[in-house]
């Protein structure tokens, strides 16, 4: 660490500009500083420099700040190549450096396992980096408010307008302004969601709004405003975290190839969104693994459970989604796999469907809350052999692993796979087996 001032004969953060030392990236994208020994969160700052930050808002136990200015800049800064970078809230660390974008996920996934899971010593993996730093999103949601298509702001839910995103395939980038054009002629939109398949070429196109859309006006948008390889559109509306569909027309799914594995990807089933290490990610969960019976637990389309299925006797696959599940199946058939089953259940269902049964492999690739503790109970009561632990929340993985350790597992390993750069998103693999004395 630099030598820097002393810094606490400054004026008090009322006067709402403070020069900061930051000592390292958190969790939130937010560099951590520290005035008279209160932590302060700072938007935009880079490990390891001196800044002018202004207060945005002082909390009970922290402040949350902004930097002004830069006085000394930290060697792994750089300018950030997107033009609507600190406006747009939907990145948060475009301005590091990339490898140190993943060296600083790295220490706050250890972190987080020390500090919430209680688990001293971690064995970290190699890190699956990211194909491409940018044009990596097969999947876009654009919001929409006056006009405006874009994202929210940093902690607000005001839309900026962007031209394009540097993050989004570019494929996406180029519908935008047909998107655009469609924004226009609908009343009360909230969000536009975009899929594509780079091996087809082709796109799913979401509209989300309050009130449903004429049918035939939208028939009409399509044919007017989108190009061909817009296969299908679909009117929906949003309740809290969920999407309802009013209807659909054309086309709903979408083909991916993922090396030599093709998926069926229905609207609305989940498929991982960064087409540039999918095949890196698969062989991560699937290497050194052999089963006579394994189960994937939120399975999607069967991403990981179809190549699992090459390395054991016999797979069964679970997810709560319809539409994922009647994918699943469908794929296990067209890339011939005879030894997978496919079963629409939640987690805790399937699991206790098979209380008693020996399992020789779990695999577990569960939302951003993570499992449920009547989940853990079943886990660490029917004690498979191996358990892969696939997440996109460190803090939930974290509390998670606490339990299943303490149940009798030990963690082999952990390995952050970079599915989000320049973003604070962290999604990892841990691999458990039972603890044997
Ligand atoms: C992060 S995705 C992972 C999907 C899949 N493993 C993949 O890599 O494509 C989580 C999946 O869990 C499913 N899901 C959510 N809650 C569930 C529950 N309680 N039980 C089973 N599946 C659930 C969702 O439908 C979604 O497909």
């Amino acid at each position: 660490m630099r030598d820097f001032p002393n810094l606490e004969t400054q004026d008090p953060p009322s006067n709402k500009s403070i020069r900061l030392k930051i000592e390292k990236l958190v969790y939130g994208g937010y560099g951590l500083g520290h005035w008279k020994d209160k932590a302060v969160l700072t938007r935009y700052s880079a490990p390891n420099e001196l800044a002018e930050v202004s207060v945005l808002e002082e909390k009970k136990d922290y402040i949350e700040a902004q930097v002004e200015r830069v006085i000394i800049s930290s060697n792994v800064r750089r300018e950030a190549p997107c033009p609507h970078y600190g406006v747009c809230g939907g990145c948060q660390i475009q301005h590091i450096e990339y490898d140190a974008q993943v060296e600083a996920k790295e220490e706050i996934l250890l972190e987080t396992l020390q500090r919430i899971g209680k688990i001293k010593e971690v064995n970290l993996l190699d890190s699956v980096y990211s194909g491409q730093e940018f044009g990596y999103r097969i999947r876009v949601q654009f919001k929409v408010k006056d006009g405006r298509v874009g994202f929210f702001k940093w902690g607000s839910k005001e839309v900026v307008d962007v031209e394009s995103c540097p993050l989004a395939h570019p494929k996406i980038n180029e519908l935008l302004p047909h998107i655009k054009e469609c924004a226009k002629y609908i009343r009360e939109l909230q969000e536009i969601h975009v899929s594509y398949s780079p091996s087809e070429d082709t796109y799913l196109v979401k509209f989300v709004s309050p009130t449903e859309i004429d049918k035939g006006f939208l028939t009409n948008l399509k044919e007017d405003c989108l190009p061909e390889s817009v296969v299908g559109i679909g009117d929906y509306s949003r309740l809290r975290n969920l999407l309802n569909r009013r209807y659909w027309i054309g086309k709903d799914y979408l083909f991916m190839k993922v090396g030599r594995w093709t998926f069926r990807v229905s609207a609305d089933a989940f498929f991982q969104v960064n087409h540039t290490l999918w095949e890196r990610f698969i062989e991560a969960v699937t290497e050194k693994v052999s089963f006579k019976k394994a189960v994937d637990l939120y399975c999607g389309v069967g991403f990981f459970t179809l190549p699992l299925s090459e390395k054991g006797n016999f797979i069964e696959g679970s997810d709560i989604g319809v539409s994922a599940i009647n994918d699943a199946q469908y794929n296990a058939k067209v890339n011939g796999r005879d030894n997978v089953v496919f079963v629409k259940s939640d987690a805790y269902r399937h699991l206790k469907s098979r209380a008693g049964e020996v399992l020789d492999l779990v695999v577990l690739d569960p939302p951003r809350s993570g499992l449920e503790n009547n989940e853990i109970d079943l886990l660490v009561k029917n004690k498979p052999e191996r358990i892969i632990y696939i997440s996109c929340n460190p803090s939930t993985l974290a509390r998670d692993l606490k339990v299943l350790l303490k149940g009798g597992y030990r963690l082999e390993g952990v390995r952050l796979v970079d599915m989000f750069p320049q973003t604070y998103h962290i999604e990892s693999i841990s691999y458990l087996t039972v603890d044997k004395p």
